[in-house]
């Protein structure tokens, strides 16, 4: 299984704080944001991870986190051309990298406490598949993918930032994905909004019916808002002073 986390994207909604800085590069309590997905694919036991983020900001990353040694991983870097081309479009950067292997994707400023050993080995297992991770909130506020489930579990449908949300699922920016993923990027076409959706992608595993879904605890999307980014600090600094986190 190989890892890889998504560091690009212009993260506009949360200017002025990242007109120069990379978001990925601003505090969560007592660490850079990127260090939280990096913490979660080492716990994993995932050993190769590729970061993908913009022309402007890959040589920040390359002088914070070297090659990776801090966190017991390999750290590999790729440039995406368009940083706002879309999340499917950042992971097709990983084409060579993950060739004929699983592979886990991240969101860079998704921050999140979930041990995803068993899910990495679950999928490791399955001879084809993907898997998506959601967690229960109000969705209403058009700021998450939603995810529909019937009442076993098995995915049903997956809208990007919908109207009228299906479920209270949102949908993480934890994904897993078997060795087909880039033959259905190539099948993509941009949104309204000019990307490459990961809801989209995820749709096509979801119609094959080989989606599988798994429920976790506490989330945050620390780039949706200064709100949230602030939730994410405060709710780091308590878990750390519980000893839940370090
Ligand atoms: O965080 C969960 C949500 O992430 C999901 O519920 C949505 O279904 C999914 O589309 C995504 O929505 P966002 O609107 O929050 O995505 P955002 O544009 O903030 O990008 C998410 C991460 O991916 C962020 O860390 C930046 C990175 N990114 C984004 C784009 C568009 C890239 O590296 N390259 C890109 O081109």
């Amino acid at each position: 299984m190989k890892g890889v986390i998504l560091a690009g994207g212009l993260a506009t909604r949360l200017r002025p704080l990242t007109y120069v800085t990379n978001k990925h590069l601003l505090p969560i309590y007592n660490k850079p944001m990127i260090y939280y997905p990096l913490e979660a694919m080492a716990k994993a036991g995932i050993k190769e991870v590729l970061l993908t983020s913009s022309a402007d900001h890959a040589g920040h990353f390359a002088s914070l986190l070297g090659a990776g040694e801090e966190f017991g991983l390999k750290l590999y870097y790729a440039v995406q051309k368009n940083p706002q081309g879309g999340i499917a479009d950042a992971m097709m950067l990983a084409e060579e990298f993950a060739r004929n292997e699983k592979m886990t994707v991240l969101l860079g400023d998704n921050i999140f406490g979930h041990d995803l050993t068993k899910s990495v080995a679950e999928m490791e297992a399955k001879e084809k598949g993907a898997k998506v991770f959601g967690i229960e909130m109000p969705t209403k506020s058009k700021q998450y993918g939603v995810i529909e489930t019937d009442e076993n579990g098995k995915v049903l449908s997956i809208e990007e930032k919908p109207e009228f949300p299906k479920s209270d699922f949102a949908q993480t920016g934890i994904y897993m994905y078997d060795e087909r993923v880039f033959d259905f990027i190539k099948g993509l076409s941009p949104s309204a909004r000019g990307e490459l959706e990961v809801t989209d992608l995820n749709n096509f595993y979801v119609k094959e019916g080989t989606m599988s879904f798994e429920v976790i605890d506490w989330w945050i999307d620390a780039g949706t808002s200064y709100d949230e980014l602030l939730r994410a600090n405060v709710m780091v600094q308590e878990k750390v002073k519980a000893g839940e986190l370090q």
